[in-house]
């Protein structure tokens, strides 16, 4: 257990922000699952002051996916400090944090996500107005660097508990590496002795043992899990698990895998419209068959696919030639 800010986190198992993936549909499945807070993908901050609909709907939060921390992203402190405004007063998050990690150059180029990571100055600067501006309790997630010469991860971690962060999370890689090579944990390390408020760690756990290792290596308050829990929500309560006991709990069933997956598209369903869910729901369910044998024309005809109806039955029908499989070889 540990608390950022006054939010009671029960766990130290983080699901990280991933735009595209985690919304409300997609969080409380994980939430479900066991985690200790749940991470909404990142917001503009121009979106939510101008207004724009689908950046609205973003903000939705049910209350069973609570404590649930909200990121936004934005290259000014005008903008930034007004749209964290705006989620402090008009959303039930707990926790609004702020962007310094996305790499893409989209996002770069107008001084948001991880071009803040190049000066501990401004970090300093818009963290405190951010800060004085909303109640709930402020966060960081960054990378460690720009780039292997422009790693100021301490220098940033430093400065956003200067200015009254509550917490930081760090992905052990640059900007410059995007999601390549090794997230380097040592950095992390260095940020966790460096500050006081809770350290969140995050790269490259992919498994219960990986988040386990994460903890005693870096000493970190908290693992965040990103792209291991794509398709595998349960990844996140086998980890909860193997902390807590030290038991390595089985994967699911193909059945009970298949069984969350269509709990996840009702959930987008309801949440978007039937036509929307099932064509985003195309890249999550070829995720939840990940690793089961003989799903490739299975997740071929999904991507065809634009009903829940069809979605539902290529998928039982394959669950149903698994079972005859499995049960031909126990025979
Ligand atoms: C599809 C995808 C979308 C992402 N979107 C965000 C985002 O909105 N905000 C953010 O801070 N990081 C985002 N990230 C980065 C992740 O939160 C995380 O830092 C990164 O994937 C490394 O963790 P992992 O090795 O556990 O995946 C995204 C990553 C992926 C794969």
């Amino acid at each position: 257990m540990f608390k950022i800010g006054n939010v009671e986190i029960k766990n130290r198992v983080v699901l990280a922000p991933m735009a595209g993936v985690c919304n409300s549909a997609f969080r409380l499945t994980v939430k479900e699952f066991g985690a200790g807070l749940v991470c909404a993908e990142m917001v503009s901050d121009k979106g939510i002051l101008f207004n724009n609909e689908k950046t609205l709907d973003m903000l939705y939060i049910d209350e069973r996916e609570k404590p649930l921390s909200l990121q936004i992203f934005g290259g000014e402190k005008g903008t930034l400090v007004e749209a964290a405004r705006f989620v402090d007063k008009n959303t039930n998050a707990d926790i609004i944090d702020i962007n310094m990690g996305c790499p893409v150059p989209k996002i770069t180029k107008c001084d948001a996500g991880a071009k803040w990571l190049l000066d501990p100055n401004k970090i300093y600067d818009v963290v405190s107005a951010v800060v004085d501006a909303v109640e709930k309790p402020v966060t960081v997630k960054m990378r460690i660097g720009w780039d292997e010469h422009h790693i100021y991860a301490v220098e940033n971690a430093q400065a956003v508990e200067r200015a009254g962060g509550k917490a930081v999370a760090v992905h052990g890689r640059t900007r410059a590496q995007m999601y390549e090579g090794k997230a380097d944990w040592n950095v992390i390390k260095q940020v966790k002795e460096a500050v006081k408020i809770p350290v969140i760690g995050n790269g490259d756990v992919q498994t219960p043992q990986d988040a386990k290792r994460m903890l005693e290596e870096t000493g970190v308050d908290g693992v965040m899990i990103g792209r291991a829990a794509l398709g595998n929500p349960w990844m996140i309560y086998r980890t909860v698990r193997y902390l807590e006991t030290g038991e390595l709990i089985p994967e699911p069933s193909v059945r009970e895998k298949i069984d969350v997956c269509i709990l996840h598209l009702d959930r987008l369903i309801a949440l978007k419209n039937e036509h929307i869910a099932v064509k985003e729901m195309r890249k999550h369910a070829a995720w939840y068959l990940k690793g089961i044998r003989g799903n490739a024309k299975v997740r071929n005809a999904i991507n065809e696919c634009n009903t829940r109806e069809e979605l539902v039955s290529l998928l039982m029908n394959f669950v149903e030639e698994v079972e005859a499989k499995q049960n031909a070889q126990a025979v």
